[in-house]
């Protein structure tokens, strides 16, 4: 049996929504598209939703709404995926890199509120793994927050979906996150002069050559695979909540440091992320088993730049695994990768690296 760490999950539903918009022949950006918008809108709660290629073109397009130029800063965190930066970087402005609280491995509101100078204007906000960041307090700071909602669609802080309380937020739609339609993005908000300048430039066809402009756009054929998913995202939160309660019963370990939901707080379990010393080794001898263990965040943002004074994001870097969760796991595997990665830590827990090393010892 071997377990990727990440698979999406696409059914008949699926192929023959996608189906009907190619026999229909309309499909590029058309009426699938406002569908799709409208669909994820009243899901999180805000007025409006302007849907794009990708999650980076969201956080960019977000950054140009809120109109962001050459001399600003932006704060983010420093343990997340590349995507914020970039996004940053292509505007023109300065990434003011910060660092997370290691309880939830999200942006730390006294770190933010550290590093605000007078040209910081905005904080992006990346509810990392699924689990809400502690949204109340860093909204309290006064700066607008742009929500990064690309792992969390679903997630609730206080009994509201993330994405329903920034200046602006967005999503990702990649193959595998929450929901996906292959790539894809969206923008939410309840701002319609930020609304209107976004879909000003996701576009360039039959417009002014005054601003700076591209193609963002999604596809009807993208829309099609996106609404057919959302009519799934329940079933697909309470698949992974109930993977994510199963793992917790059954890796007890004093090795590990599960994860925790705090009050309030109700996570998407996008990724189920273990903190332990054991790192390495877990990693290693769950490959051995085909279990396909990753880092959760490949490299933090200012490990790329070899600086140092980000304790958390660098403790999170060497000991944080994220274990195989999403939906598409069957009933088989997860009893496997169960009983795999508990024998693994049992053994590690002995320090019994022979019987480790040989595949097919239980
Ligand atoms: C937190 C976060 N922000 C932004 C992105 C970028 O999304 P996309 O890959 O759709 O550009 C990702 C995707 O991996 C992400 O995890």
């Amino acid at each position: 049996m071997t377990i990727p760490h990440s698979r999406p999950f696409i059914d008949k539903d699926d192929i023959m929504a996608v189906s009907a918009v190619l026999a229909s022949g309309q499909i590029a950006q058309g009426k699938k598209l406002k569908e799709f918008e409208d669909a994820v809108a009243a899901f999180i709660g805000t007025k409006y939703a302007v849907a794009v290629s990708s999650g980076t073109a969201a956080l960019y397009l977000a950054l140009r709404a809120l109109q962001i130029g050459y001399d600003h800063e932006i704060i983010v965190p420093s343990y997340v995926c590349s995507s914020p930066f970039w996004a940053i970087k292509l505007i023109g402005a300065q990434p003011k890199i910060v660092d997370i609280d290691l309880s939830d491995f999200n942006i730390s509101a006294s770190e933010v509120k550290k590093n605000i100078t007078p040209k910081t204007k905005a904080v992006i906000v990346p509810h990392m793994f699924g689990c809400p960041a502690e949204i109340d307090e860093l909204i309290d700071i006064g700066i607008p927050i742009i929500e990064d909602c690309a792992q969390a669609l679903g997630a609730e802080f206080k009994n509201r979906k993330v994405g329903s309380f920034g200046t602006i937020s967005v999503f990702s739609f990649y193959a595998t996150k929450m929901i996906t339609t292959g790539e894809g993005g969206m923008i939410l908000t309840n701002n319609q002069r930020l609304v209107e300048r976004i879909k000003e430039i996701r576009d360039y066809d039959k417009r002014s050559l005054e601003i700076l402009r591209f193609n963002f756009k999604m596809t009807d054929l993208q829309a099609a695979l996106g609404i057919s998913q959302m009519k799934k995202l329940k079933n697909f939160i309470e698949k992974r909540r109930r993977t994510a309660s199963l793992y917790s019963k059954n890796f007890k370990s004093s090795m590990l440091r599960l994860p925790v939901e705090a009050a309030n707080r109700k996570s998407t379990y996008y990724r189920y992320v273990v903190l332990t010393k054991e790192r390495k080794s877990l990693q290693e001898f769950a490959r051995i088993r085909d279990i396909s263990c990753e880092r959760p965040v490949w490299k933090p943002l200012h490990r790329y730049f070899k600086t140092t004074g980000y304790p958390n994001s660098d403790f999170a870097y060497k000991y944080a695994l994220s274990i195989p969760i999403y939906p598409r796991l069957t009933q088989m595997e997860k009893k496997y990768l169960i009983r795999e990665i508990a024998l693994i830590l049992r053994r590690l827990a002995r320090n019994d690296r022979f019987n480790l090393r040989n595949r097919y010892s239980v």
